[in-house]
């Protein structure tokens, strides 16, 4: 039997070339998208026809973290287990208004909105997850964070804190859920260059500065990063759980 990945958001960037990675190991896709419908049928049509597996999509507002409970129920009916899930999907323009500025403009809802995207929706799409890979004696779940926790990156503090929160949340899952064999861990990027990243209004500075910082000489992309989202739910991790595993072009030792 075929096994499934799970992932928010992979219409586009990071959480479309995990999506890829996984289906290139034959193992079946089930991917969420928010305003990209078109685009996300394209994708589960092409992963399928590509490699074989079965992929299908369906919409989710991980501002509404509740909704992973009635996605989980319709993937449910359309695949036999869950055996890894990752929550990779990350809000953009309007709703981290607010959140995604200096520090004396800061606003409660721009950052609460980031928060309830990045921590709570990870809390309920891993729980979620887990009571179905418990069913199936054990699982992998991957956060993805980033080094904006690490690094001072201008108007990215609502983001870098909230890494920093779903990082901690990750140990904490991790203790709680490695005796039904479900390892949970973190996958920490450098600036990747993603739509997401082309939406900071200092786009070409952050480019600039990454490829300065970096002894490697350039910005990360996103299969600099899904490798070890795969890698950390294969058994040669199986001794690994609750640690966030930083890519980051060696730039955050600078
Ligand atoms: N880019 C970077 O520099 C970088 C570095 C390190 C870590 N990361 C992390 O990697 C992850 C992916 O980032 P990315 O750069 O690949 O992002 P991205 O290119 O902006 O893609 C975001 C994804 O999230 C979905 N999404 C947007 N709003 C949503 C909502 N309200 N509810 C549910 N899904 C929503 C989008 O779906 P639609 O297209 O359907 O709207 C899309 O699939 C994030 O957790 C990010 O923090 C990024």
């Amino acid at each position: 039997m075929k096994k499934t990945l799970v992932i928010s958001g992979a219409t586009k960037g990071i959480g479309k070339e995990i999506a890829y990675r996984f289906a290139k190991e034959g193992i079946n896709v089930a991917f969420t998208y928010n305003s990209n419908e078109e685009i996300a049928k394209k994708i589960a049509t092409d992963l399928e026809n590509k490699f074989g597996i079965k992929s299908r999509c369906y919409p989710l507002n991980i501002l509404e973290p509740n909704e992973y409970k009635e996605l989980f129920k319709k993937i449910d009916e359309d695949f036999e287990s869950v055996d890894y899930f990752v929550s990779n999907a990350i809000i953009s323009g309007r709703s981290v208004v607010g959140g995604f500025a200096p520090f004396m403009r800061l606003k409660p809802k721009g950052l609460n909105n980031i928060y309830t995207a990045t921590v709570l929706a990870f809390v309920v799409g891993a729980q979620e997850a887990a009571k179905r890979m418990e069913k199936v004696g054990g699982g992998s779940i991957v956060s993805l964070s980033s080094t904006g926790n690490l690094v001072y990156t201008p108007n990215y503090s609502g983001h870098g804190n909230s890494k920093n929160a779903v990082e901690t949340m990750v140990k904490y899952a991790a203790q709680e859920l490695g005796e039904k064999g479900i390892r949970v861990n973190a996958v920490s990027g450098g600036p990747i260059d993603t739509d997401a990243l082309k939406a900071f209004p200092n786009y070409e500075e952050v480019k600039n500065e990454v490829c300065k910082r970096s002894p490697l000489n350039r910005m990360g992309n996103a299969n600099d990063l899904s490798g070890m989202v795969y890698f950390l739910t294969t058994p040669e991790c199986g001794w690994l759980t609750g640690q966030t595993i930083v890519i980051d072009g060696g730039t955050s030792f600078k």
